[in-house]
C-alpha cells in the first residue's frame, strides 16, 4: 500500500497542551510533519486538569476501561491541534488526570502512575472504534503507551477491530522505563502468564518500557548512534539484551525542529527577530537577555543552560566545574528544574557570583526562547542523551553548543576540529571522555573562540544553515508505519 496512512499517534505529552520535555515537542511536530504529507494523523493524549480550557475542545462521548476486575468511566473530547485540522483526542477522568502535573509533584512520581496510563491506553482503545476512523498504524511514545503493543497483541489479539492492528513503539529516553511493583499488575489488566522474564517482568518488577520493545511491530529511537548506544550497556538501562533481541526491527530515527516554533526569523517571544544573513537581531537579544537575568549589561561571553536538572542531562559535571568556569569573565544564564538537590547547589552558586550567574528554577517558555537567542554559547554536557532538542535551537538561533558527545548530540554537533572549520561543517565544541576536565577544555576553546570573531561567525552561521526540518524524518517514519503494517 502506497497512499495516505491513518495513524493513530498516542503520547502522554504534546504542545501546547502539555509539556515537560521533548517528548511535548516532537509530539506537536511530528503529527504535523505527517500531516504535511498527507497522512490522516490523529493525536491521543490524557486531559490534563493543566490543559487551557481553550484547547480542551468538545466532549464527544463515553469511554471506559476494565482493570483490577473493576471497570471505570471516562470521556473523550476532540479538539485539534492549532492551526491545523489534526484531531487532538482527550481522554478525561478528573480522578486520574486533575493534577497540577502530568507525573508526579516535584521530584515524587504519582503512586497510581501504572494505573492512570495502563487506564489511559486502555481508554483509547475502548473510545476509537467510536469513531468510526480505522487506524492502519498506531504509533506510541515511551513506558506511558508502551502498554497498548502488549494490549494489541494479548488482551485484544482477537478482537473484531484491534486484532492485527500494528504498533510502532519510539522510545524517548530508556532512563525512565516504568517500573512498577509486582503486586500492581492486575491494575494492567494483563494476565500474570505476561509476568515472566520472557514478557514484563524485569528483575522482580512490572517494566512497561520492556512490554513495548516485546510486543510492538517496529521500534526506533530518536537519533541513530543512540539507537546502537541502547544496545549496550552505555545506554540500555538494563534492557540492552532485549532490545538486542529486536535489533533488526530497530533503527534509530533523528528528531526534527518545527520551524513554525523554533525560528529566529519569527520568533515572537525573542527580543529581536534574525536571520543568518543579518544577525542584528540576535546582538539585540543579548542585553535584553542579561537585563532580564539581572546581570550587568557588559560585552563578555554569555552561556546558557535551559534543561531538566537531572543526573543523565549532565548537571553533576556542570555543578562541579561552575565556580572553575565563573573565575573567567563570563556570565552564565540558567533555566531548569528537577532534582532538589542540584537546584540547591546552583542557587547557592548563583548567591556567590551574583554578577556572573543567573540561575531561575522553573519552568518558563519564554524565557527558554530567549536563553537560546540571548546567548553566545550553550552547554549541553548530558551523560546520554537519546537526541536532545535544545543543542538544535541553541544552533538555529546562532548560539554555539558545547556537548558531550553522545546520542543525538554525537549526530547533530559537529566539533569545531581544525579540518571541519576549514570545510565549513563544524558546528559547535563536543568533548569524548564525561569528565569534568574535558568539559571543561571544551569551555577553553569557546572562550579562546569568543575572541576569534570570523570562527565565530562561522560557527554560528553553520548552525543556523543546519537542515533541521522534519519531512526527511517523517518520510523515515511513514517508511517504518509500513514495514510494520506489512510484518508478520
Ligand atoms: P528532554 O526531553 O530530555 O528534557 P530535549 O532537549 O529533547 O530534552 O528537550 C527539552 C525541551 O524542554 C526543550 O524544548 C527545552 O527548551 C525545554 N525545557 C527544558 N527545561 C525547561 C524549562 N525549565 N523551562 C522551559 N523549557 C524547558
Ligand atoms: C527525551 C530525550 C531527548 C529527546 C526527547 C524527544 O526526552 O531525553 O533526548 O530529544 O525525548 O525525543
Amino acid at each position: 500500500m502506497s497512499g495516505p496512512l491513518n495513524i493513530l499517534y498516542v503520547s502522554s505529552e504534546v504542545v501546547p497542551f502539555v509539556k515537560t520535555g521533548g517528548l511535548a515537542d516532537v509530539s506537536e511536530a511530528l503529527p504535523r510533519a505527517l500531516r504535511a504529507q498527507v497522512h490522516d494523523v490523529r493525536v491521543a493524549l490524557p486531559c490534563y486538569g493543566t490543559i487551557p480550557e481553550a484547547l480542551k475542545g468538545e466532549r464527544s462521548g463515553p469511554c471506559s476501561a476494565r482493570v483490577n476486575g473493576d471497570t471505570r468511566f471516562a470521556a473523550w473530547r476532540t479538539s485539534k491541534l492549532p492551526d491545523s485540522d489534526i484531531p487532538v483526542y482527550l481522554i478525561e477522568h478528573d480522578q486520574y488526570f486533575w493534577r497540577d502535573h502530568p507525573y508526579g509533584a516535584g521530584n515524587m512520581e504519582y503512586p497510581d502512575n501504572l494505573e492512570r496510563f495502563c487506564f489511559f491506553c486502555l481508554a483509547v482503545l475502548d473510545f476509537i472504534p467510536q469513531t468510526g476512523w480505522v487506524p492502519d498504524v498506531i504509533h506510541c511514545h515511551d513506558w506511558h503507551t508502551a502498554p497498548i503493543p502488549a494490549y494489541i497483541k494479548t488482551r485484544f489479539v482477537d478482537h473484531p477491530f484491534w486484532g492485527g492492528i500494528p504498533t510502532v513503539f519510539t522510545i524517548h529516553n530508556l532512563a525512565y522505563q516504568g517500573r512498577f511493583a509486582s503486586s500492581l499488575l492486575p491494575k494492567t489488566g494483563l494476565g500474570w502468564e505476561l509476568f515472566s522474564p520472557k514478557y514484563l517482568e524485569f528483575y522482580g518488577d512490572i517494566n512497561l518500557m520492556k512490554g513495548g520493545v516485546i510486543f510492538a511491530s517496529k521500534l526506533n529511537t530518536v537519533s541513530k548512534t543512540y539507537a546502537k548506544e541502547i544496545q549496550t550497556d552505555l545506554a540500555g538501562n538494563g534492557l540492552e539484551g532485549v532490545l538486542r533481541t529486536r535489533a533488526t526491527d530497530l533503527i534509530g530515527i533523528q528528531n526534527g525542529v518545527d520551524l513554525g516554533v523554533w525560528n529566529p526569523v519569527t520568533d515572537r517571544r525573542i527580543a529581536a527577530t534574525y536571520s543568518a544573513d543579518d544577525l542584528a537581531g540576535k546582538t539585540a537579544c543579548k542585553p535584553a537577555l542579561q537585563k532580564l537575568a539581572q546581570l550587568p549589561v557588559r560585552e563578555v561571553p554569555v552561556y546558557g543552560v535551559v534543561s531538566r536538572l537531572v543526573w543523565d542531562k549532565g548537571i553533576p559535571l556542570l555543578v562541579s566545574t561552575l565556580e572553575q568556569m565563573l573565575k573567567e569573565d563570563i556570565q552564565l544564564i540558567l533555566l531548569g528544574s528537577g532534582d532538589a538537590s542540584f537546584e540547591g547547589a546552583l542557587r547557592k552558586t548563583a548567591q556567590a557570583f551574583p554578577d556572573k550567574l543567573s540561575v531561575t528554577i522553573g519552568y518558563d517558555e519564554d524565557l527558554a526562547h530567549q536563553i537560546y537567542a540571548g546567548c553566545d554559547f550553550y552547554l549541553m554536557p548530558s551523560r546520554t542523551e537519546p537526541c536532545g532538542l535544545s543543542q538544535m535551537y541553541s544552533m538555529l538561533y546562532g548560539t554555539v553548543p558545547i556537548v558531550h558527545h553522545t546520542g543525538g548530540l554525537a549526530d547533530t554537533v559537529t566539533d569545531a576540529t581544525a579540518k571541519n572549520l576549514s570545510n565549513d561543517t563544524a558546528t559547535g565544541f563536543a568533548f569524548r571522555t564525561w569528565t569534568d576536565r574535558a568539559f571543561l577544555n571544551a569551555f577553553k576553546r569557546a572562550q579562546r573562540t569568543y575572541r576569534e570573531a570570523e570562527t565565530l561567525a562561522k560557527l554560528r552561521r553553520n548552525g543556523m544553515r543546519q537542515d533541521f526540518s522534519w519531512s526527511s524524518s517523517a518520510k523515515q517514519y511513514v517508511q517504518l508505519f509500513r514495514e510494520a503494517m506489512a510484518a508478520p
